[in-house]
């Protein structure tokens, strides 16, 4: 079958809504999957290099386009509809990681030329989903790897959020950069899915993204939440600079960050925190929102604060609370702003406002 048909035969089950956007993405895999098909790959890209016939090598496919427009879900299909080339597919992460892995293995003069032998001996189409370059460790050997991989025979497909030109931009070293852009101009055909639709916020959309109490059962819903919004990413640590002053966000990925409750609001953190995170992420996960005692005048001011950040902003959160937002103020305390807050709340865990806010971003 081809990818195409494929792609119909999902939309004829009601698996799929038709996209023609996506269809239009579908036929170009379509097309590369049957030339590969119809041409498996000669043994030894080193004696294809010899006889000058590099050129032949098939071009690779980068897709790119916002979140959730079904890049990963069309570069599966592709994958899946190639029979005749022995292949991977691996997130872009998980790419670089074995990559590192590798280097500090095989060391060598030619060590980039050993790793690219290494993962041709293996796969020859090489799918990478997500890739984006935000660690100089990474920016610097991409490029010279790419062409070592292409060298030995290894087509490479990926999806990216960013077009080539807006990869790693203002990088360090980013000029060093540029050659593996101009490389991915030359040897891969750069396609953008340009669907009007958001087909993950479709799904969250139909979940509850203000949990509360924190069961074990919500606990799960709320990972599963984090799990669907990054593509399964385990996230990583990353640092914000506020005024100077550095914020530790404990885990992040995909436009999303996570936090406790203790970490956003039981620490001396102000609205330009808050502003910082909201322009750094589109997506706040919070937990261990706990019920506000009287006491507690600090962190539910900062509370109150937070979430007229984060409002004003258009963030979209998902919480796991110990009580409804009626339910977590003290009551008399603070009544008019934990009103707003509450209203707000509210307001954030509608379906308008996660369509809403995408709009924007
Ligand atoms: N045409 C569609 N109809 C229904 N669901 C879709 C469609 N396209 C994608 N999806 C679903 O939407 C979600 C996001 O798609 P995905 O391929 O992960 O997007 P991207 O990689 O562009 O962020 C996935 O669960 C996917 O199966
Ligand atoms: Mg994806």
């Amino acid at each position: 079958m081809t990818v195409i048909d494929a792609y119909r035969e999902r939309v004829r089950d009601g698996a799929l809504k038709p996209d023609p956007a996506q269809e239009a993405v579908a036929a170009v895999l379509s097309r590369l999957a049957d030339d590969l098909n119809a041409a498996p790959p000669g043994r030894d890209g080193f004696v294809r290099r010899l006889l000058g016939r590099r050129n032949e090598l098939p071009k690779g496919l980068y897709i790119h386009g916002e979140v959730g427009r079904g890049k990963t879900m069309l570069m599966d299909l592709f994958v899946s509809q190639v029979t005749a080339w022995p292949k991977q597919r691996i997130h872009f992460h998980a790419f670089m990681q074995d990559v590192h892995a590798r280097r500090q293995r095989l060391g060598g003069d030619d060590v980039i030329g050993s790793i690219a032998r290494e993962l041709a001996a293996q796969a020859r189409l090489l799918c990478l989903d997500e890739m984006q370059i935000v660690d100089i460790a990474d920016a610097m050997i991409i490029g010279r790897l790419y062409d070592a991989l292409r060298g030995n025979g290894v087509v490479v497909v990926t999806t990216s959020n960013l077009p080539p030109r807006e990869l790693y931009k203002d990088g360090l070293n980013r000029q060093l950069f540029l050659p593996f852009i101009e490389r991915i101009e030359s040897t891969m055909n750069v396609v953008s899915l340009d669907s009007q639709r958001d087909y993950r916020l479709g799904r969250i959309r139909a979940r509850e993204t203000f949990l509360h109490p924190a069961t074990a059962e919500n606990r799960v819903a709320f990972n599963e939440l984090w799990r669907d919004l990054t593509d399964g990413a385990a996230g990583k640590v990353d640092v914000l600079e506020v005024l100077g002053r550095k914020l530790t966000v404990p885990k992040a990925a995909h436009g999303c960050a996570s936090f406790t409750f203790q970490e956003l609001c039981g620490e001396a953190l102000g609205p330009p925190d808050y502003l910082a995170i909201t322009r750094a992420y589109r997506t706040v996960f919070l937990s261990g929102v706990p019920k506000l005692k009287a006491h507690q005048r600090n962190e539910t001011k900062r509370f109150i604060l937070m979430i007229d950040t984060f409002y004003d902003a258009g963030t979209r959160l998902v919480a796991l609370a110990d009580a409804t937002p009626e339910n977590l103020f003290p009551k008399n305390q603070h009544a008019f702003e934990s009103r707003r807050t509450v209203s707000r709340l509210k307001e954030m865990q509608s379906a308008g406002w996660w369509g809403n806010s995408a709009a924007i971003l």
